[in-house]
Formats: C-alpha cells, structure tokens, sequence
C-alpha cells in the first residue's frame, strides 16, 4: 500500500492485515435442524455426552447470566453457555448455546426462549456454523430426563404428569410417549388452561392409545403420577413433599417448582452436574448446596448428599438403588451446555452431509 493510499485509508481498515474477516459460515434454520434430527438419534448423542462428561472428556465452563426486566417489567435474560466435547481418537467438538428468553413472549405469540447455537472450528477457533437453537434445546432437555428416568429405575411409568404445557412440557411429553413403553395416561396441568387444552388435543391427535386428562391445579395432576416433569416458569417452590406419590419420580426441568423441604426429603437425588447446581444460588438446589443442606455425591460432612449425576447412573459406574416405594426420586437437570454441543456438532456434520444450510462469508 502506498504513502497516498495509506492517507486515504480509514485508520480502522488501513490496520488490518487483510485475510479475510471471520470466513464462511453455515447458517442452519429450524426446519433445516429439524430434518437433520429425523436421521439422528438425538438421546443417544444425549447419553453419549452425558457419558463422556462423567469420564471427563468434557470442558464445562461456567455459564454467563445476564438479566434485566424489559418495557412490560417482564423477566428477560441471556445465558451463554460454552462446552467442548473432547473424545480419545475423535474429533472435538467446541461450541456453546446462547439462549435468551422473556417471560412475556408468549403473549406477544412468540416461543419464551429463543437463540443460536454456534459451532467452533478446533484449529481455528473460528465459527464454522450458527444453527437455530430452540428446536435443539427441547430436544436435549427432553433426551436428558429420558435418560435420568430410565437410568434412575423409574422407566416403568404408566401414569405422567406435566406441570406447564409449553415447549418443554410437550416436547418431553411425546419423547416419553414414544420410549417409555407403558406410558398410558397423562395429566396436564397449566397455569393457562389454554395451554394444557391445546397440548391434550395434541396428543389426543398424534398418540390416540394414550389417556389425557387436563387438571385445573397441580395437587390433582400429580395424584396419580408414577413420573413428574415441572416445565414451568414459576419462580418460586409450591410443590410440597406430600403431593408426590410415594414410589414417584419428579424431573425438575423447571428447577423452581420443588419446595426446600421437597428436594430435601427426597429419597434419591440425581443432577447433571454439580458444580454448576453449585454456582447457581439463584435454583432452590444451589442455594441449598451454598447452605450447605445438601451437598455433593460421597459427602459425610452433613447435609443431604446428592446419590449421583445422570452420567455417573448413565456410565454404570453408579448403580440406583431401587426408586424407595415410601419415598421419591427427584432428578434436577440444571443444563449443561456440552450436550448442546454434542447436538449442535451432530446436526452440522449431518446438514454438510445432507448439502443443507446457507453459507455466508462474514
Ligand atoms: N433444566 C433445563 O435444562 C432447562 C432447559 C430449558 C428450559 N428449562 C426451563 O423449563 C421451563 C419451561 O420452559 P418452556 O420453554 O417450555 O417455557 P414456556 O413458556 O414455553 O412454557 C411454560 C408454561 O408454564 C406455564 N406456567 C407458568 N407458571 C406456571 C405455574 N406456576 N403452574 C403451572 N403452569 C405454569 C405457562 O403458562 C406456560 O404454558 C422454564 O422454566 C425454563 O427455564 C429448563
């Protein structure tokens, strides 16, 4: 570049070694996610990842939160959520979700939570791809309390409830449909009775061998329940330890629902991981971890310790002692970014496969 040139130039290019800007990037859609997922079997890569977190071949950094209230004095929030997944002679895979929400979307005919998840290069570093994150993230979340459940020794469910209809409540509803194999009645219950009518029409349209009953309070949808997913946005516990059957299994995918004295009494206690149930005072299970009242797999200095984490039952290292028949089992998934990133990984090698996604160069 000449004198003249380098006069001309903007101080903000004319620094630049020009090679090129981020490089090409593989824009994945929803429906692009969704045909990928057809041909993959998403729990499997679930429990696969959960595995390889046990084993330690995982990087799980801690999450990023960022809160704020929006115009309507709605609860909005972004959480970044790093991950790599690092197998013996496979390829790593890095990447992280980044997954915002708002609890007044749905009013406004919006999915609460929504986002991108991004893939890294392992030698670059550079992002090879940003895939739509919702459809992943229910299917994840649904594929880890699969595998708690049937990990757990609670997979001879006949009876579930769900407490929230939304997008998690559904999507975990049709995957224990299809893979619990005695699943015969399910009971919804809603905040929003709208929400819980439409997701029973649903199931009564695609899954007719199965029983849907809508309650009008949680008590009674948990009556008769073998198996319990909390999929709702409330913010504090009002689920007690005496409206859960005895035998019962709760997956608090919602994390808020459950009492102090809920997670407390409950005879078998599952995470997917501690340390982050850990870093989190702001979910019942961490601010009990940082009381001390519940503390971690093998402790004996007081407390309630946790039994296991999924990985550990899902890895056979850890054997679940039989669901206690006077008692209950509580798993609490907090969410871990490295199984996302499993997923993502998946979905960008089968979108490449498939000539799938749009390429951009940044
Ligand atoms: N643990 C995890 O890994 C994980 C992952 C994703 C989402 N989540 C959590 O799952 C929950 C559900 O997410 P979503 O995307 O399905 O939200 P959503 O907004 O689509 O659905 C939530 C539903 O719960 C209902 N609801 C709210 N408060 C209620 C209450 N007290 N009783 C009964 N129903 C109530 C709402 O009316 C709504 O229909 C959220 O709390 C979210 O943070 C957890």
């Amino acid at each position: 570049m000449s004198t003249e040139e380098l006069t001309r130039t903007p101080w903000f290019t004319a620094g630049l070694r020009g090679l090129g800007g981020a490089g090409p990037v593989l824009l994945i859609s929803r429906d692009e996610v969704a045909r990928c997922l057809a041909l993959l079997d998403p729990v499997a890569i679930v429990r696969e990842a959960l595995v390889d977190h046990h084993a330690g071949r995982t990087v799980l950094p801690a999450e990023a939160y960022l809160r704020w209230d929006n115009d309507q004095g709605a609860y909005t929030r972004s959480i970044a959520m790093p991950g790599g997944v690092v197998r013996d002679g496979g390829p790593a895979a890095y990447g992280m979700k980044i997954i915002n929400a708002s609890v007044s979307n749905p009013a406004a005919g919006l999915e609460r939570a929504g986002g991108v998840g991004l893939c890294f290069d392992p030698q670059t570093a550079r992002i090879s791809a940003i895939i739509e994150i919702g459809l992943i993230s229910s299917v994840r979340t649904a594929a880890v309390s699969l595998v708690g459940v049937q990990a757990a020794g609670h997979a001879d469910a006949t009876c579930l409830a769900v407490l929230g209809c939304g997008t998690q409540g559904g999507t975990h509803l049709f995957l224990l449909a299809d893979r619990l194999p005695g699943l015969r009645r399910v009971a919804l219950h809603d905040a929003e009775p709208a929400a819980a009518a439409a997701l029973a029409e649903r199931v009564r349209r695609h899954r007719p061998g199965i029983e849907v009953a809508v309650l009008p309070d949680a008590r009674s949808a948990l009556r008769d329940a073998e198996l319990v997913v909390t999929a709702t946005t409330a913010d504090d516990g009002y689920l007690p330890p005496d409206w859960i059957r005895p035998g019962a299994a709760v997956v608090n995918v919602s994390l808020a629902d459950l009492t102090a004295e809920a997670l407390l009494q409950a005879g078998r206690l599952y995470v997917d991981d501690v340390e982050l149930v850990e870093q989190n005072p702001r979910r019942p299970l961490g601010r009990l971890m940082q009381q001390g009242l519940v503390t971690a797999p093998g402790s004996t200095g007081g407390g309630r310790p946790i039994d296991a984490t999924i990985g550990a039952l899902a890895a056979g290292a850890v054997t679940a002692a039989p669901p206690a028949p006077t008692s209950y089992t509580v798993i609490n998934p907090f969410g871990m970014g490295v199984l996302d990133v499993a997923l993502l990984d998946a979905i960008r090698r089968a979108a490449t496969g498939l000539g799938l996604g749009t390429e951009v160069a940044l």
